[in-house]
């Protein structure tokens, strides 16, 4: 088997609204990290992107810590020249502040106004500059119209495969150990997995994502 460089990112972004308050996204890195513990195990060379977790860092790994959807753009774009394969499963922000307040905003009145502009995106970057037999997969987290969104998703960000998973149900998604996902390939192929743990779901797709 070909061990080959993957890069994945794992986690949210946190964008800073002032020094003690931030907006971000549910996510906790454990489908991001077991995809990284899955390569990694499948003998291939890993380079972890990761945003703000609780999980312990994985162990063999090249391992980027960052905060905020600009930093996390910096160390992907850094690392995606030598990489083989490309997984995106981080949950960036897509929104940040269009202010960060120097020291703490004061509370006062009973309303506030909130002003956000567009933080990059990353995966749609990664799209444009994709080398030629460099493999890129996205991830989406849907709520509904599950394969409808995948196959816009994919087309629209020139990507290799789509991963999308369900969210919003206690049992997967966000936060739990298990998830429940649906692949889309570039060449129109699919495949569906039953709700099963984050770890045996990252073994499957590792072996199918990554060519022997
Ligand atoms: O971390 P867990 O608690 O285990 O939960 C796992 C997960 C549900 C977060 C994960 O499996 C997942 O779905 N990650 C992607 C979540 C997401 O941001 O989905 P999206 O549909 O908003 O984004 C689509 C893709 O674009 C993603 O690959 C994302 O990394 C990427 N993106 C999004 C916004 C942005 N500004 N830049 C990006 O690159």
């Amino acid at each position: 088997m070909r061990s080959l460089r993957v890069l994945i990112t794992s986690g949210p972004t946190r964008e800073p609204l002032d020094p003690v308050r931030f907006i971000s996204n549910r996510s906790s890195g454990k489908m991001g990290h077991a995809l990284v513990e899955a390569a990694r195990t499948a003998g291939h060379r890993v380079t972890l992107v990761s945003g703000p977790v609780a999980l312990p860092p994985p162990r063999s790994v090249a391992l980027q810590e960052v905060e905020t959807a600009e930093e996390m753009r910096r160390a992907v774009m850094k690392a995606a020249s030598r990489a083989d394969v490309i997984i995106m499963a981080a949950a960036v922000a897509d929104y940040r502040p269009l202010v960060k307040a120097r020291s703490k905003i004061k509370k006062r009145a009973a309303e506030m106004l909130l002003r956000l502009q567009k933080t990059p995106d990353i995966l749609a970057e990664l799209g444009r500059r994709k080398r030629p037999g460099q493999i890129l997969v996205g991830f989406a987290a849907e709520t509904e119209n599950l394969r409808r969104h995948a196959a816009r998703k994919l087309k629209a960000k020139n990507l290799d495969y789509l991963v999308a998973n369900r969210v919003g149900r206690k049992d997967s998604g966000f936060d739990s150990d298990h998830n429940r996902a649906f692949l889309l390939a570039r060449d129109g192929g699919t495949r569906s997995f039953p709700l099963m743990s984050k770890t045996l779901l990252a073994k499957k797709l590792i072996a199918l994502i990554c060519p022997k």
